[in-house]
């Protein structure tokens, strides 16, 4: 497995393979990795002759008093884990490498898909994902480039992006993968003290209750979005980010449950912001 810190090596070692016919894919990630970031990986190494992972901490996603600088990093750890799973190269490039002196150049979908959840309570975080995935991808000639559903509105908006742009490629969605009592996988988990680790439950709680209640028949999104409110209520620590209810196609509104719907939510625990989501079908 190679270890490739330079963009230019980057890009010619995939053109090498690429010249030669091999379908090239792409994961990225910000390390610190994990079994869902591993669910993405295996599922490339099925599907595509040559596997790149790219570890970069994204500075111009993470907001002012966000936790870029503490963002858990462990680049050795990470390459053993990837060596395990017939990775064929990691990219980890330095910043300056990624954005040198004078970088000005940015990538931005705009409109209602990146105006909810996230994108509200995250100013620019969205335009700084686009921006990156755009240079990896370029970087790395990549054919096919996997996306958790754990950041579904990410994974949605980096597909219209590639839908938009015709970038010749295909986003692959991986479903999310969980500790074995329920709560999402993040590299942000170990931020969690034990008790707040056990209150964070109360997220995937959250969403299993708003399931239930809509397969019992329940339309109205009020009374759906109160179910969640109250579940995550139950945790004395939780503060609501946000609880959002919203057409699972393109994160449109909707007025009642009548088409299958995103619900997503984003609760703190102390200053540890987590995330999660469920598709729900009628
Ligand atoms: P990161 O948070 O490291 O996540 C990398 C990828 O792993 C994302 O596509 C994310 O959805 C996926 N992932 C994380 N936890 C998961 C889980 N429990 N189950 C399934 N997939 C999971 O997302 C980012 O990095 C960055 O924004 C990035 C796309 C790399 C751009 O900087």
């Amino acid at each position: 497995m190679q270890i490739i810190n330079s963009v230019q090596e980057m890009q010619q070692w995939c053109l090498s393979h690429k010249k030669a016919g091999k379908t090239i894919g792409l994961v990225p990630t910000m390390g610190y990795l994990h079994n869902g970031h591993l669910a993405l990986v295996k599922a490339a190494r099925k599907e595509c002759d040559i596997v790149v992972v790219s570890v970069f901490v994204n500075p111009i996603q993470f907001g002012v008093g966000e936790d870029f600088e503490e963002y858990p990093r462990d680049l050795s750890h990470d390459a053993g884990l990837l060596e395990k799973e017939q990775v064929n190269a990691v990219f980890a490039p330095p910043v300056r490498e990624m954005y040198p002196a004078g970088y000005n150049t940015f990538v931005e979908v705009t409109g209602e898909i990146t105006q909810k959840m996230c994108g509200n309570s995250r100013p620019g975080h969205f335009k700084g994902v686009t921006t990156v995935v755009s240079k990896l991808f370029h970087i790395c000639f990549a054919d096919r480039a996997y996306f958790g559903q754990k950041d579904a509105q990410q994974a949605m908006i980096v597909d219209k992006m590639v839908r938009e742009l015709n970038f010749p490629l295909e986003i692959i969605r991986v479903p999310i993968v969980r500790e074995p009592d329920g709560l999402a996988m993040s590299s942000r988990n170990v931020y969690l003290d034990a008790d707040q680790r056990k209150q964070a439950l109360v997220l995937n709680q959250a969403l299993q209750a708003a399931q239930q209640v809509i397969q019992e028949g329940e339309r109205n999104i009020e009374v759906v979005r109160d179910v969640m409110k109250k579940k995550i209520e139950q945790s004395p620590d939780a503060r609501i980010d946000y609880i959002e209810i919203n057409d699972a196609r393109d994160l449109s509104t909707v007025e009642r449950i009548t088409e299958p719907v995103l619900l997503a939510l984003a609760v703190r625990f102390g200053n540890t912001r987590l995330i999660d989501n469920l598709l729900v079908e009628v």
